[in-house]
């Protein structure tokens, strides 16, 4: 949510500013700006409403010659989206400027009093309030920008990351984090500031990960040096990164999208990797074996997460309660933490979250380990905030996703998630090791198994186009398939703006049956497994109300082929491996409609990948 990008060297800092922006966007594009001190101390600030490319354009005749800046893509919290408010923000001196991304809870009750004391504002942001109160701290106790920035932050309320550069001094920058997530790039004599490292994966791969309430003063031709809020200098931890630039690229394909969906049976091979061995004998997380006794003797599991993680969340519960016999509960990370959750030390809580920012999951944590539950983190970002505030963890290492709508994120969770219940089974010996074994096999076979489900992309193509003017769908499943239609439903919300709604496939005759008419499509997700027959039911009591249906099905099913107008045939897996293999399709249909209804698939409206404000 926002991103922020920061440079300080001897090269050109626009290139390197707009080139990172880009690749920030995933989290947010409602407006871009840029500030840069050139080589006569002049800032200046360039901003404007839209996405990055429309900056780029709007920079093309100015001065931008410079060799520091600081830059930011917006998701617009305080204020609507306009140039007033895009950042960076000033000083009403002309002398700071700042890059935001978070919220500061007390904007209102700072800006009275500096309003109090003189200040005029030009936008409706938070963050307008802390560049001024930054400036105002800095007149008032003649300090230097790091002491400014110090005082000023002990005063906020809320989550930050922060980048600020002073035109008087053109060879500094300070940033500070809070909640949201800070990344420091170390170069040959020269320093990134990003996010995430995305922006300046080809320039180096030394990499600092700015701490909770962590000051970073970065100077030209000086070291790093991190500080605490109170004054404490802090040692630096430079990490190795793990990231290629041909990760972050779309490789051929129109979009990232539609890249991310193919690259499954990759990454599902990524995910498994070192961890279903053995021809599938051994399957082992090592985040659940080396925490053994806490697994074993877990009184209950909950699981805390938001959007498509909580999905797999929700398929998550019934592997668990199905291999492990442990009760699980699933939760909305945003509900939980206001639920006055009730926890003891054996409950395990684990948080499933892509991006490893989000600040509904963050915060559950937080209570879950005040509460002295065990928390257990699933994140794909290394490095991200998710796992390092969890006792253990697993990452599932399907490379960065950067379509908003996320595709192999919720294949790699399903996939971890069944690698975790299986473990956890096999520990307390509610499976045996023939159990394992067998899964364990299969569980090899998934990836060309997926491969083959994306050879329907064509068929699904075609058929997207008798549904693109839909203007509603249901989306249908039971048991593993429940959570998979909320998951096809959100996607084609997410992407094509197309109202729709998952449900479990029985409830439907609760309520949503009065919806179906010719014009209501309904996706049933009709896998050959233990509830087989009732779906079959349910897709006559749709078509008994003529309803179209599209029906994803087992290979050779002529039961529901003969009733549903359009199927989609998907391989004979396991049950508990079906999620795998049904939701592939559903994807496939919500990015073709969106395509056909001509809507920006990887920067859908509205929405951020990484959503770190409540
Ligand atoms: C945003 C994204 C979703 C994602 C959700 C949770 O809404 O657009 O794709 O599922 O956040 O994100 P997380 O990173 O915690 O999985």
């Amino acid at each position: 949510m926002c991103g922020i990008v920061g440079y300080l060297g001897d090269g050109n800092a626009y290139n390197v500013l707009i080139g990172g922006l880009h690749r920030l966007e995933y989290r947010g594009y409602d407006s871009a700006g840029i500030a840069l001190v050139d080589k006569k101390g002049k800032l200046n600030v360039y901003k404007t409403m839209g996405k990055v490319s429309v900056l780029e354009n709007f920079c093309k005749d100015k001065n931008v010659d410079s060799h520091i800046g600081i830059a930011h893509t917006r998701w617009a919290t305080h204020g609507e989206p306009s140039d007033c408010n895009a950042h960076p923000h000033y000083s009403e001196d002309g002398n700071l400027a700042l890059v935001h991304n978070g919220t500061i809870e007390n904007y209102k009750v700072l800006k009275d009093a500096l309003v109090e004391h003189g200040c005029t504002f030009h936008s409706e942001t938070d963050t307008e309030v802390l560049v001024q109160l930054i400036e105002y701290v800095r007149l008032q106790n003649d300090c230097s920008l790091l002491d400014a920035v110090r005082e000023a932050l002990k005063q906020v309320i809320g989550a930050y990351a922060i980048a600020v550069i002073e035109k008087n001094n053109p060879d500094c920058i300070i940033a500070a984090r809070k909640s949201s997530p800070l990344v420091v790039g170390v170069g040959d004599d020269e320093f990134y500031l990003a996010s995430d490292a995305s922006p300046f994966v080809e320039f180096t791969d030394n990499v600092v990960y700015l701490k909770e309430e962590e000051i970073a003063l970065i100077r030209r031709h000086e070291p790093l040096k991190l500080y605490s809020l109170d004054n404490k200098e802090n040692e630096i931890d430079v990490k190795k990164l793990e990231m290629s630039i041909s990760q972050l690229e779309k490789g051929g394909y129109p979009h990232f999208m539609l890249k991310e969906i193919f690259e499954q049976p990759a990454t599902l091979l990524d995910c498994i990797r070192g961890r279903v061995v053995d021809h599938g004998r051994i399957v082992t997380l090592n985040g659940v074996s080396d925490n053994r006794d806490t697994f074993i003797n877990a009184r209950r599991i909950v699981i805390v997460a938001c959007g498509t993680s909580w999905h797999s969340a929700l398929i998550g519960k019934y592997l668990i309660q199905d291999m492990c016999h442990i009760p699980v509960e699933v939760e909305y990370a945003s509900e939980f933490r206001y639920s006055h959750p009730v926890l003891t030390p054996d409950d395990i809580v684990i948080a499933i979250s892509q991006s490893g920012e989000t600040a509904d999951t963050l915060a559950a944590i937080k209570i879950a380990r005040k509460m002295g539950a065990f928390v257990y983190g699933i994140s794909n970002v290394v490095g991200s905030s998710i796992p390092r505030e969890t006792h253990s963890g697993t990452y599932i290492h399907v490379g960065p996703e950067i379509g908003v709508a996320s595709t192999k994120a919720f294949t790699g969770q399903v996939m971890v998630l069944t690698l975790l219940a299986m473990t956890i089974g096999e520990l307390k010996k509610t499976l045996s090791p023939e159990d394992v074994a067998k899964l364990g096999n299969w569980i090899l076979k998934l990836p060309s198994l997926v491969e083959k489900v994306l050879s329907l992309a064509p068929e699904i193509e075609r058929l997207s186009l008798i549904y693109t003017y839909a203007r509603n769908f249901l989306y249908l499943g039971r048991g593993y398939s429940y959570p998979v239609a909320l998951e096809g439903a959100l996607k084609l919300k997410e992407i094509s703006y197309i109202h729709a709604e998952g449900y479990p496939a029985a409830e439907m005759k609760h309520g949503p049956i009065a919806l179906i008419d010719a014009e209501m499509p309904s996706v049933i997700i009709a896998p050959k497994d233990h509830l087989y027959e009732k779906i079959v039911s349910n897709v006559q009591q749709v078509k008994a109300r003529g309803g179209s249906i599209i029906a994803v099905v087992t290979e050779g099913d002529e039961t529901i082929r003969n009733i549903a107008d359009h199927v989609l045939e998907v391989p004979d897996v396991p049950e508990c491996l079906t999620p795998i293999i049904t939701s592939v399709p559903l994807q496939l249909l919500s990015y073709y409609i969106a395509i056909n209804k001509g809507k920006d698939v990887d920067m859908p409206r509205n929405l951020a990948k990484s959503v770190t404000v409540e």
